[in-house]
């Protein structure tokens, strides 16, 4: 089977090494993939957002079976248009994807079918949102209602921030047209926990919970990043909880999804804040998360082409998805600077003891040599017994991955593991 896999990151990565252990997979290409992907698929340079291109690209090359991980693509239609040329695809379509493309959305089907989420308004007038901040209450969460990278939620603390935030968005055209609508909403508190899914529209099958550690610095301090290491899975999330988020928001997701005449196929992620014991939904995505998938995919015992393929076919009650019970880490190591400025082109050294464990985020290859190329440049994944050796054993892989202004935070797994203790 010849195999497309669009996105360019770790979690492509991930995938695709958890793609290759299926014997009948003879060719995987990854669209634009990046250096260190090559190793493991044939990279083809074609925009992850370029559609036309990746349907074109599909035909020719005969593809029986796509993969569309990022968000971009999935919200733009790709696997539409992959569909519409014939060829089979995990991922949601446009109309589902739209669960994560528009907060305003996917807020609003959360209020229509009582699913937990933080009380909210939406606006879309800058001069409506601004008089409504001056008496909300504080903090207030801020966020545009399209993709932005993952900057698109503020914090506000105080008035005066909120103001900014409000303008930038609405008035300064901060994140193009993501920020023409907003979503005010009450601040939460509580653990937040991940948990991505399988569904098929009928039936949905949660993965590993995980914990992301989203800001650059160890304890939590400085800028929010695309996530700097991950465990899973995550302690928070214990059983109780999760039989009340399965009841009380995965499949009331579904059952709504299917009522607005959107059927959600592919990864549907749950981002979770357990407040007060009470689970409520803080974001949905239509994808793996990134970092996530470095700990989940590697959790996953069944094939992952099998279950990608009874997700298209909808016959995921039948298939069998099974994830191993052990703990895992990945510490992302990233260039200095990350997530502001950073300098690349660097030599990456990743030894040969450790790639089946490196999954490569921002590397490209120069003049025959694996060179450093984005923020986050490795993740590495360590599985064990138990979370303190996962960690011990990943921060061991990340030692041994070498390249000039290497940055990783000390901390991954720390908050996971005084949660254990307490
Ligand atoms: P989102 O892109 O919606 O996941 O938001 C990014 C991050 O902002 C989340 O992972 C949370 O840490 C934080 N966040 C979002 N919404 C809220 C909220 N209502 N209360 C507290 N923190 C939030
Ligand atoms: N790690 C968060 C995300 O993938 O959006």
């Amino acid at each position: 089977m010849k195999l497309l896999v669009v996105g360019g990151g770790g979690r492509e990565h991930a995938v695709i090494k958890k793609l290759k252990q299926n014997p009948e997979v003879t060719e995987i290409f990854a669209l634009p993939g990046n250096g260190g992907i090559s190793a493991d698929a044939s990279c083809i340079n074609i925009s992850a957002k370029d559609i036309p291109a990746i349907q074109a690209f599909a035909v020719e090359n005969r593809i029986d079976y796509a993969v569309v991980t990022p968000d971009d693509p999935l919200v733009l239609g790709c696997v539409d248009a992959l569909e519409a040329a014939g060829i089979p695809c995990f991922g949601p379509r446009a109309d589902a994807a739209i669960i994560e493309g528009s907060k305003v959305f996917s807020k609003n089907l959360m209020k229509k079918y009582n699913i937990p989420t933080a009380r909210f308004e939406t606006f879309s007038s800058a001069e409506d949102a601004l008089r409504y901040a001056e008496d909300a209450p504080l903090p207030m969460v801020i966020k545009a209602d399209g993709l932005a990278l993952g900057k698109g939620v503020i914090i506000a603390d105080s008035r005066e921030e909120a103001r900014r935030a409000i303008s930038d968005m609405m008035q300064f055209g901060k994140f193009g047209k993501s920020g023409e609508h907003v979503v005010i909403e009450e601040y939460l508190e509580g653990p937040e926990v991940s948990v991505l899914a399988f569904t098929d529209g009928k039936t949905l099958i949660p993965m590993v919970s995980s914990m992301d550690h989203k800001r650059a610095l160890d304890g939590d301090e400085g800028l929010n990043t695309g996530g700097m290491g991950v465990v899973a899975p995550n302690p928070y999330y214990t059983k109780e909880i999760a039989e009340r988020c399965m009841e009380e928001i995965f499949l009331p997701t579904i059952r709504a999804m299917n009522a607005e005449g959107r059927r959600f196929k592919g990864c549907l992620y749950f981002g979770l804040m357990i407040t007060k014991n009470e689970p409520k939904v803080i974001e949905y995505n239509c994808r793996f998360g990134d970092p996530e998938a470095q700990v989940v995919l590697p959790l996953l015992e069944s094939d992952l082409l099998t279950v990608m393929r009874a997700v298209t076919e909808e016959h995921l009650a039948d298939t069998e998805v099974r994830f191993s019970d052990k703990h895992a880490c990945c510490v992302i190591l990233a260039s200095k600077g990350y997530p502001e400025h950073y300098e690349k082109g660097f030599p990456l050294e990743i030894p040969e003891s450790v790639q089946d464990k490196v999954y490569v985020a921002g590397a490209a290859v120069r003049d025959g040599r694996l060179v450093t190329n984005g923020g986050r440049v490795v993740g590495c994944t360590a599985i064990a017994e138990t979370l303190s050796e996962a960690v011990r054993n990943a921060y061991k892989i990340a030692d041994q991955v070498r390249f000039e202004n290497k940055f990783c935070r000390r901390d991954i797994g720390a908050k996971a593991m005084a949660a254990k203790e307490a």
